[in-house]
């Protein structure tokens, strides 16, 4: 799998070998760490690199791989704004390279990481996977653009699903935590660990506090996706095919109650600061989550508070949430 070392790729491998899986982990570390992914096999190597195709193959090839998990990306959106060529070599080009060297080693299954992004602002709260793709930043574009491949690769004999993540949070253990500020929880408690008041972007909304409405999925939860898609993949009979699927709980959650209840944990009363509109942040999506059940018989078992206990106490107090 590619972005093993990565936040959701240590607890995707996490949940690979507890399903008796054998993952093989490549990965360029340059945000991933080696601690996530302890005793699994690592190749050290920047999918985007023209040399990657040649080394993917021999890792296929070498560690008879029947199928691939394709996590690898960049995934920051006002990166994306700033170097958005970049962001299209990394994750477009990063993704025609795996392609192309699971068609050279005849590997047929794969799992791709998309995301909610790819939805950009939704007519609706609730996005099922027909509703329109319309990115409204170069990252999303380059989830879309890596779904379009993934599609296109059907006819090379590629069975595939491209899930779509809402907003993954929580932590299996401390460990295994996401540990940039690059999103809503992660930014909350790092601002609370400072000791300052977190910031609400857009407090205006057309939504019943006035602030953003978001999926949390919980990350153990998206990770257990993957087993199950693997193994659907494994049954599946007929003509290849390549399914879009949503990976969330179907329930929205405002960002001011996700601060609150983050201040309650860390023992503090609700203090935010109202910052300006994010441009390009849509009032409300929620995942449609029908058919991610119907195809992998997958739903999302960790609701907002065991997800965001999770993640306050890997941050916190090194325990982790007991529930799995
Ligand atoms: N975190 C979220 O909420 C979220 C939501 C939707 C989709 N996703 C997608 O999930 C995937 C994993 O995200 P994450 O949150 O674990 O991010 P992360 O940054 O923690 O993990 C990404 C991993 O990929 C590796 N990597 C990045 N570019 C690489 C390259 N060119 N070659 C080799 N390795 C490379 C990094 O070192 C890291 O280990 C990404 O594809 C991301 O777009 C994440």
């Amino acid at each position: 799998m590619t972005g093993g070392a990565g936040y959701i790729g240590g607890h995707v491998v996490d949940a690979l070998r507890r399903s008796g899986r054998r993952p093989v982990v490549v990965d360029d570390l340059s945000t991933g760490r080696v601690d996530r992914v302890p005793g699994v096999p690592l190749v050290r190597l920047d999918l985007a690199e023209p040399a990657a195709v040649a080394a993917l193959t021999d890792v296929c090839t070498r560690w008879e791989v029947t199928a691939v998990v394709h996590l690898a990306a960049r995934k920051k959106v006002e990166e994306s704004v700033a170097r958005p060529r970049w962001y299209h070599e990394q994750n477009v080009g990063g993704t025609a390279h795996v392609l192309a060297a699971m068609a050279a080693a005849g590997v047929p299954h794969l799992v791709f990481s998309s995301s909610a992004a790819v939805y950009g602002w939704p007519d609706t709260a609730v996005v099922d996977e027909d509703s329109p793709a319309a990115p409204m930043s170069p990252y999303g574009d380059t989830k879309l653009q890596g779904e379009r491949l993934v599609a296109a690769a059907t006819t090379a004999g590629v069975r595939s699903f491209c899930l779509r993540y809402f907003n993954v949070a929580g932590a299996g253990s401390p460990v295994l935590r996401d540990d940039e500020e690059a999103n809503l929880v992660t930014t909350v408690l790092g601002t609370l660990a400072r000791g300052a008041t977190p910031q609400v972007n857009g407090m205006d909304y057309p939504t019943p506090d006035g602030t953003c409405v978001r999926d949390l999925v919980d990350v153990r939860d998206v990770a257990d996706a993957h087993v199950a898609a693997l193994r659907a993949l494994g049954a599946a009979t007929g003509p290849p095919r390549a399914e879009v699927l949503n990976v969330g709980t179907g329930t929205g959650a405002s960002v001011l109650e996700v601060v609150r209840r983050l201040c309650t944990l860390d023992g503090r009363d609700l203090a935010v600061q109202a910052g300006p509109r994010r441009p390009g942040d849509p009032a409300a999506v929620v995942a449609a989550v029908d058919r991610a059940r119907a195809r992998l018989g997958w739903s999302a078992r960790h609701d907002l508070d065991a997800v965001l206990r999770s993640a306050w106490a890997a941050a916190r107090t090194g325990q982790v949430s007991p529930v799995r």
